[in-house]
């Protein structure tokens, strides 16, 4: 990860959307401004980065970012770092999407507060990674354009799934499963074809 500077975004063509989530310190910054640069619309989930960065660099970040990631610990840190509350910092992008384990999650959008379930998981055997799998669920949904609420509870689907099996993302369920927890969860058809 310290050396993560030395990837530049730049080697890649036709990115249509990046994270740019907890590594070395100087990578995240650079890979920030490419992004910007580029105009590559990106996550930022500053993650278990978050105490490596000043309040005015976190909104540097922020102000470069499409979408904001947080769960509940770094919701608060980030509030006190920067000295903004989540709703303020929401207006400085297109969502801000605050997860809370099991209560669910929020989406802070167009001035509005979308509130989303948390799925009923098989098993609850480790949650080291529900945040990432939670990710990989809404960053899915940006790409196809779906509305917040869609992206929102495809994301805790993907976190319900991931916290029956353990190991950070060893699980491997297929787009049928998906799709059938996702409908049987909240009582509508999807297409993840
Ligand atoms: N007990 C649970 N049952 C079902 N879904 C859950 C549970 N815990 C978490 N999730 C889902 O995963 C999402 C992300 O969880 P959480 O807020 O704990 O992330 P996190 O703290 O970033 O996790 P990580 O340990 O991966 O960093 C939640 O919003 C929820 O949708
Ligand atoms: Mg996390």
């Amino acid at each position: 990860m310290q050396q993560s500077h030395l990837n530049s975004v730049n080697e890649t063509d036709n990115i249509k959307l990046a994270i740019i989530a907890p590594d070395g310190r100087e990578g995240m910054f650079m890979h920030a401004r490419e992004c910007a640069e580029a105009r590559i619309p990106f996550l930022f989930d500053p993650g278990q980065g978050l105490p490596m960065f000043t309040g005015d660099e976190l909104l540097d970040f922020i102000d470069k970012a499409d979408y904001l990631a947080v769960n509940q610990y770094e919701a608060q840190l980030l509030q006190e770092k920067t000295n903004l509350t989540l709703e303020v910092l929401a207006s400085r992008v297109k969502a801000l999407v605050a997860t809370k384990g099991a209560k669910g999650s929020t989406i802070y959008t167009n001035g509005q507060r979308i509130e989303i379930s948390c799925v009923q998981a098989d098993a609850l055997v480790d949650p080291t990674g529900c945040g990432d799998a939670y990710r990989a669920g809404l960053l899915y949904g940006i790409t196809r354009g779906w509305d917040w609420k869609k992206c929102g509870q495809l994301a805790a689907v993907m976190g319900a799934i991931k916290i029956a099996s353990r190991g950070g993302q060893n699980h491997r369920p297929d787009r049928a499963e998906i799709a059938d927890r996702y409908e049987k969860a909240f009582n509508e058809k999807i297409d993840l074809s």
